[in-house]
């Protein structure tokens, strides 16, 4: 089977994970913290915290932002479920803005009519999402933020690497922090880099990184600054209501030596993208081109044909195993119990029709994608 994505192990990640099996940390210690820095560094953040996993990641996002029962944050349907289920862990009320069918990426426009039919304070953030690496105009969106007075935090899962260049003509990383208040990534084996399960949150903002570091361990401090009183060398306090959402230092070995190749395996997943964009062209399969200024990083391939469960089978038949990102979250019963309707995001709905996510990882070789492209002609000619 060729799958739609997986991980890439080298003998150095084995050995990196190794050695710290035989060192004295397994839960967090020493990775952590280098962990953090050179993840910190590649995307250009002051901060990075690292944690359990991408969906922890959102949840603290949230946990910090103070979202409660009376928030109401915006997301876009195409997205994993965990985007829009970090609002929801805090009682906050998700509601969607539909998608630009150019980018799949949420609409800016869509986001501004919701934000002008509300008086101000209706809506409290946004979590826009960088959705199969097309990096949202932040730039565009911290805009209109501000003029609502709202945070927000990027979902940057799909994006490592990738970056829109703003109207100054300086390049913005995904997650580096200027734009957004928060973003987070998943170090999921999908995706760019894979620590097993593992999670990162960036920021600029020294306060929020500070109540993220206390929220990460139960909401428990040893910091002799900011102990209320001290018993003893024992001594910790709960200051707030957290959770363990820790990333064990073997996760974080794994990552910091799968940090040394993003740039590489990048560079690999844009070859892979150039190579499917030529072969595709001029044919009836429509694919998503990002726009001049803006840096894809291709976590998914994603292609929109007219017969797309005819050609899942088809590939599947071949040993092609396929995938469709995403089901609109709208559409997810748990949702629809909440009284979402189906229809109301007509582009996220006609896009999911059609979406299917073929192979697409750094470790593809030539022959395995040309066979994929044979198929898929084969099927849409
Ligand atoms: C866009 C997006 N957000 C959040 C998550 C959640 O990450 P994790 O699986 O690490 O919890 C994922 C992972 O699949 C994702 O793709």
């Amino acid at each position: 089977m060729i799958p739609y994505g997986k991980q890439f192990i080298s003998e150095e990640d084995i050995a990196a994970v190794t050695e710290t099996l035989k060192s004295d940390f397994l839960t967090q210690g020493p990775k952590i913290g280098e962990f953090e820095k050179k993840f910190a560094a590649y995307i250009g953040s002051d901060f990075a915290v690292a944690v359990s996993n991408g969906t922890a990641a959102l949840h603290l996002c949230a946990l910090a932002l103070n979202v409660n029962e009376d928030s109401k944050v915006i997301t876009t349907p195409i997205t994993f479920a965990a985007s829009a289920n970090c609002v929801r862990y805090c009682g906050g009320e998700v509601v969607f803005a539909d998608i630009d069918p150019e980018t799949a990426l949420i609409d800016i426009d869509q986001v501004k009519s919701l934000l002008e039919a509300s008086p101000k304070g209706t809506y409290h953030g946004i979590i826009p999402v960088d959705f199969a690496g097309y990096p949202v105009n932040l730039e565009h969106l911290r805009k209109l933020a501000d003029e609502y007075n709202l945070w927000i935090v990027e979902d940057a899962c799909h994006a490592p690497g990738g970056f829109f260049t703003d109207t100054k003509g300086v390049r913005q990383n995904c997650g580096n922090g200027i734009y957004a208040d928060l973003a987070i990534f998943s170090f999921h084996p999908v995706k760019h880099i894979a620590c097993g399960e593992g999670g990162m949150i960036t920021t600029n903002n020294k306060e929020l990184y500070e109540k993220l570091l206390l929220l990460r361990t139960h909401g428990i401090t040893k910091d002799q600054a900011l102990l209320h009183e001290n018993q003893g060398g024992w001594y910790y306090e709960m200051q707030e209501l957290g959770y363990n959402y820790r990333l064990p230092d073997m996760n974080a070995a794994l990552g910091i030596s799968q940090l040394k190749r993003a740039e590489e395996n990048l560079e690999r997943r844009k070859e892979i993208a150039k190579k499917y964009d030529d072969a595709f062209a001029g044919t009836n399969i429509q694919l998503i081109k990002p726009a001049e200024g803006y840096d894809h990083a291709y976590h998914l391939y994603i292609i929109q044909v007219a017969k797309r469960k005819e050609l899942y089978d088809y590939l599947k038949k071949h040993d092609i195993l396929a995938q469709v990102h995403y089901i609109p979250v709208h559409q997810q019963p748990y949702y629809q119990q909440l009284g979402y309707s189906k229809e109301a995001y007509p582009y996220a709905n006609n896009y999911y029709k059609n979406c299917l996510s073929i192979p697409m990882f750094p470790s593809l070789t030539d022959t395995e994608q040309d066979f994929v492209i044979e198929k898929i002609l084969e099927f849409v000619q």
